[in-house]
């Protein structure tokens, strides 16, 4: 009798155990919503399309790792996400291992040989807006699919065809779009019907309508060139031959030569700390890994934590830090095999202390009075992110682009893909602002071979030798103040990645002097003594496209989906 009951005790304290795990792991990822499915033990694949996160699942399920995935989510967003996945553009990886060992690829895209650095400037020498943003004369050499053969020669583990496979199918049969997709692609129909007079998939005379199959025949004869002779598949022969004749067809410049000629680079990452927290992310000719450690820094001595998410003290400090880091960019950072950027003078502690030495509680600084330091010698925003985690702990984040929405908007004739507009991150005209209002100098002038400057901003953090977050966002110059907003929110105020991602953001640059806000992301008693002390905000959309993987301290990989868009967690 006595042991029925401590039997029945046993199993209701069992039972009442299982409830509370279920319901801690239900609801410790906070507000989930529809684009997160929960927390997983096995793996996780965060990006900016459900089929594509699907299909780096189906990978990791098959035995690949968090490498193999990626090149497998790389291709399939090219195809289910047109408008920033892509073949004809280029990113960053950053990867961990579950060891900790830790990689940079540079798959950035570069000037192709026949350009200079007036090419977009009229003979007064003004900037031509639409010559550096539409058309073939606005792409750069595509990196993409060297840096997918790069990746997975180093670290992929599965067969290169496998991973290419379930691309060359997605196009072929196609996929069902979603609302916001045929949305844009309506929006767009005489865009693309001018860029492409011989036509394209992505047109049709009918309106798009969520649901509607879009299917890429031309796309998958050159995702199965892919599969099938890899790098030359799409560097040489019948693909790049198509490239060259549509860079007859508009005007372009992108040789035979050049595609020829584009290797993706490894570089050495750019490490760093924050509050304990190792941070590991992308070194030139990205500018987003050092001005994140720069911002990082700056706000470290500061009890954040006290004062609390978005309160005006927060704000202030962030908006701050923002202005001189975003001066620093304009000035100092440009491709490190063109231009001596002076790295660690600008990470350097000594440094970032003295350029926040100079600001004020009491008033705004402006940004007239704020210009780069003296550094020791040493989109529309379209671009898309994935962060991907494996069975052993092995991470990957990669952000990848084609610069505007839908690029360059010439789709390849016969080849079936999107070319970027990269060369608008060039400093165009020294001082001139680009599509996303950053002005920039002379270290990122156009020159030919030269890697254009970027934001993209993939970062991995570790604790004590342990994966922490895997993070990063498209969003042109909003990309680095909103992968910091991002750590702030998990490491500062304890939200949950999900609830992280979701927070509403803002948004300092430098130059315009203003602070763009998504609504209601400031209450108004914050935004009203802010406004008392000179700052200027003004009301914008939405700001970045987080996807991001937070491993728990009981070994769950918690997804954070940005609810911005269609992004989509998928876990085992
Ligand atoms: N095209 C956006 C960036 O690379 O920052």
């Amino acid at each position: 009798m006595q042991r029925t009951t401590k039997a029945k005790n046993l199993g209701l304290k069992s039972l009442s155990l299982l409830v509370i795990v279920t319901l801690f792991l239900c609801c410790a990822g906070g507000h989930l919503g529809k684009n997160n499915s929960g927390q997983f033990k096995n793996g996780m694949v965060v990006s900016a399309n459900e089929i594509a996160s699907q299909v780096g699942v189906d990978i990791l399920k098959k035995g690949g790792n968090a490498v193999d995935a990626a090149v497998a989510v790389q291709f399939a967003l090219a195809v289910v996400y047109p408008n920033a996945g892509n073949i004809g553009g280029g990113g960053f990886m950053v990867y961990r291992s579950a060891k900790g060992e830790v990689n940079t690829l540079d798959f950035r895209e570069k000037a192709p040989a026949k350009a200079n650095r007036d090419m977009y400037l009229d003979t007064l020498g003004n900037p031509i807006v639409d010559k550096s943003l539409y058309g073939q004369l606005a792409a750069g050499v595509p990196g993409s699919v060297a840096g997918m053969v790069e990746a997975h020669q180093k670290y992929g583990k599965l067969k290169w065809a496998d991973l290419v496979a379930p691309s060359v199918a997605l196009a072929n049969n196609g996929f069902k779009i979603s609302a916001r997709q045929a949305s844009e692609l309506n929006g767009l129909k005489n865009r693309f019907t001018k860029l492409n007079p011989l036509g394209t998939a992505l047109v049709k005379d009918t309106k798009w309508a969520e649901g509607d199959l879009l299917t890429q025949t031309e796309l998958g004869k050159t995702m199965k060139r892919i599969e099938e002779q890899g790098r030359a598949g799409f560097y040489e022969g019948t693909v790049a031959e198509a490239v060259v004749t549509e860079m007859n067809r508009g005007g372009g410049i992108i040789t035979k030569e050049d595609l020829k000629n584009y290797q993706a680079i490894w570089r050495k990452p750019l490490q760093s700390k924050y509050r304990g927290f190792d941070v590991v992310t992308m070194p030139p000719p990205s500018s987003g890994g050092i001005a994140l450690i720069q911002l990082l820094k700056s706000v470290e001595p500061y009890p954040l934590k006290k004062w609390g998410f978005n309160t005006d003290s927060t704000v202030q400090l962030m908006i701050e830090a923002e202005r001189r880091v975003y001066a620093d960019r304009a000035k100092h950072l440009g491709d490190p095999d063109f231009y001596k950027v002076p790295v660690e003078g600008l990470m350097a502690d000594a440094y970032v202390k003295k350029r926040m030495a100079s600001f004020n509680w009491e008033k705004a600084s402006t940004s007239a009075e704020i210009s780069a330091g003296e550094v020791a010698p040493a989109e529309h925003e379209e671009t898309t992110h994935f962060s991907i985690v494996d069975k052993e702990g092995n991470a990957v984040a990669i952000t990848t682009t084609l610069n505007g929405s839908y690029g360059a908007g010439v789709v390849v004739k016969d080849a079936g893909f999107l070319l970027n507009n990269e060369m608008d991150d060039f400093s165009v005209k020294p001082g001139s602002p680009n599509m996303y209002g950053l002005v920039g100098g002379e270290a990122n002038a156009i020159a030919p071979g030269k890697r254009m400057l970027s934001s993209m901003t993939p970062a991995i953090l570790a604790k004590d030798g342990d994966l922490y977050m895997i993070v990063g966002t498209p969003g042109g110059s909003t990309i680095i103040t909103s992968v910091f907003q991002t750590i702030l929110n998990v490491v500062d105020f304890d939200m949950s990645m999900q609830n992280a991602v979701a927070a509403k953001k803002f948004h300092h640059q430098w130059l315009p002097d203003d602070v763009a806000v998504e609504t209601n992301a400031l209450d108004s008693l914050t935004s009203e003594k802010l406004k008392a002390k000179g700052y200027k905000f003004v009301s914008r959309g939405a700001i970045g496209r987080v996807d991001a993987i937070l491993k728990t301290k009981w070994g769950y990989y918690q997804g954070g989906a940005d609810p911005r868009g269609d992004d989509k967690a998928v876990g085992w």
